[in-house]
């Protein structure tokens, strides 16, 4: 493997997120694969602002619990979707 970057992961822990299942998503180093883990950089972040913008616009993913990866943030992720995600992430 080369010198690749880690994949940047912001799990919103704000109290929207983390009672709609950032929770969950915080379990991570349970349901991870190990080789995904070790090439993502995984933190908790306060609200990353998302769940006040979802009664206007409404997007079909635009519902906690949100994620960022680099520079997207995803909602309604599930602690499968997020094995997914950064699957891809980090396959990219
Ligand atoms: S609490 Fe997660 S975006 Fe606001």
């Amino acid at each position: 493997m080369g010198k690749k970057e880690k994949v940047m992961v912001r799990i919103c822990v704000g109290t929207a997120c983390f009672v709609q299942g950032g929770a969950d998503l915080l379990l991570y180093n349970d349901f991870l694969d190990p080789v995904v883990l070790a090439n993502c950089d995984i933190e908790g972040v306060s609200c990353l602002n998302m769940c006040k913008q979802v009664a206007t616009d409404s997007p079909q993913n635009a519902k906690p619990p949100f994620v960022k990866i680099n520079d997207k943030v995803y909602g309604d992720v599930s602690q499968e979707r997020f094995c997914k995600l950064l699957a891809e992430a980090v396959n990219a």
